[in-house]
């Protein structure tokens, strides 16, 4: 079994997963401090982390019905993410390798966030397309193997989350507000405000950074009583910008496939709206269960299955890294 850790931004995992990708446990602690600040501070993430780390690896073994004795190899999220977060999951999994002399796996996140589509009880395999949408990373991957990807486009500013939760703040939503702002869609009409959706970045490049500051505009202009009064409206024309984006992506890049099929993963696959267009879309799609689409621990250890280990004691100098790597095949 697989003893997997994951702590690149604001929430707590730690899961654990057999060889042929079962999930055992999958245990997320969300830190709800972040609420407050509209955002997540990085130096709070990283202090929750130190004190929550061990009770959540815990809790997964436990869940599992499982001890670190039935483990034959830990995983953790090695980048991209803040490094203070990523570190305190770093030297907890180098910790508890060390002590059973077994080999570690570290892993990149994004490539998580493609390997969920590789667990059980509905594993897909390779080619697909892969759109990963979350607070923190918005790409659009062609799959064709299990161990990387690779990258057809990307978002040059905002993250489609990101764009949610300052959509959603601008509306008065509180934080992270993509689900309320989703909500609040529903009632609207999506046609009442024609928002950009980025139809002049060519490729299969995301921006978002126009559309926030398109809602910042409309919300000025129409003054504060308007805009609470038409608040349904804006959400749904808003929302519908961001998925229409996201789709007019996703659909270029399914054209060039002789069998396409697309996977969605990152919190933003919860969505309503982009489920629907996806599944109008005419090919297969593939949307792991939501708490494998959120950030978890589960999908590093489906990666994990597939790096290659560091054996000990070769990994007590392993760093954590900040930035993307974009590992291709
Ligand atoms: O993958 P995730 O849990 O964490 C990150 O790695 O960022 O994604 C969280 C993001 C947030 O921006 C949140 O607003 C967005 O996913 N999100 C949604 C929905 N559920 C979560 N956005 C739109 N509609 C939703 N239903
Ligand atoms: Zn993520």
């Amino acid at each position: 079994m697989i003893l997997a850790i994951e702590t690149s931004c604001d929430d707590t995992c730690a899961a654990v997963v057999t060889r042929d990708g079962e999930v055992r446990s999958n245990v997320v602690s969300s830190q709800g401090v972040h609420a407050r600040f509209g955002g997540v501070v990085p130096e709070i993430a990283s202090r929750h982390h130190l004190e929550l780390v061990n009770a959540v690896v815990d809790d997964a073994l436990e869940r599992a019905g499982a001890t670190l004795d039935d483990a034959d190899l830990v995983a953790v999220t090695q980048g991209p993410g803040l490094v203070g977060a990523l570190l305190v999951g770093v030297a907890t999994a180098k910790a508890l390798a060390a002590a059973r002399r077994l080999p570690l796996a570290p892993v990149d996140h994004l490539q998580g966030h493609v390997a969920a589509n590789f667990l059980a009880p509905e594993p897909i395999e390779p080619p697909f397309t892969c759109l990963i949408a979350s607070g923190g990373h918005t790409l659009l991957t062609r799959v064709t193997g299990h161990s990387g990807y690779e990258l057809l486009g990307q978002t040059l500013d905002d993250a489609a989350g990101e764009a949610f939760d300052k959509g959603a703040r601008l509306l008065g939503l509180g934080y992270p507000g993509g689900p309320a702002l989703s909500r609040l869609a529903a009632e609207g009409d999506p046609q009442a405000f024609g928002f950009p959706t980025a139809a002049r970045v060519a490729g299969l490049d995301f921006s978002f950074a126009g559309l926030k500051t398109a809602l910042l505009y409309k919300v000025r202009d129409l003054g504060e009583e308007e805009t609470a009064r038409r608040a349904a409206d804006l959400a749904a024309s808003y929302e519908h910008a961001i998925v229409e984006a996201l789709i007019a992506r996703s659909e270029r890049a399914l054209a060039a496939e002789r069998e396409p099929r697309l996977a969605i993963g990152g919190g933003v696959a919860a969505n309503r709206l982009l489920r629907e267009r996806a599944a109008a879309l005419g090919v297969p799609v593939h949307i792991p269960p939501p708490e494998l689409c959120t950030d978890n621990a589960a999908m590093i250890a489906s990666a994990a299955r597939f790096a290659a280990p560091v054996a000990f004691p070769d990994y007590l100098d392993l760093d954590a890294y900040v930035t993307a790597h974009h590992h291709a095949l």
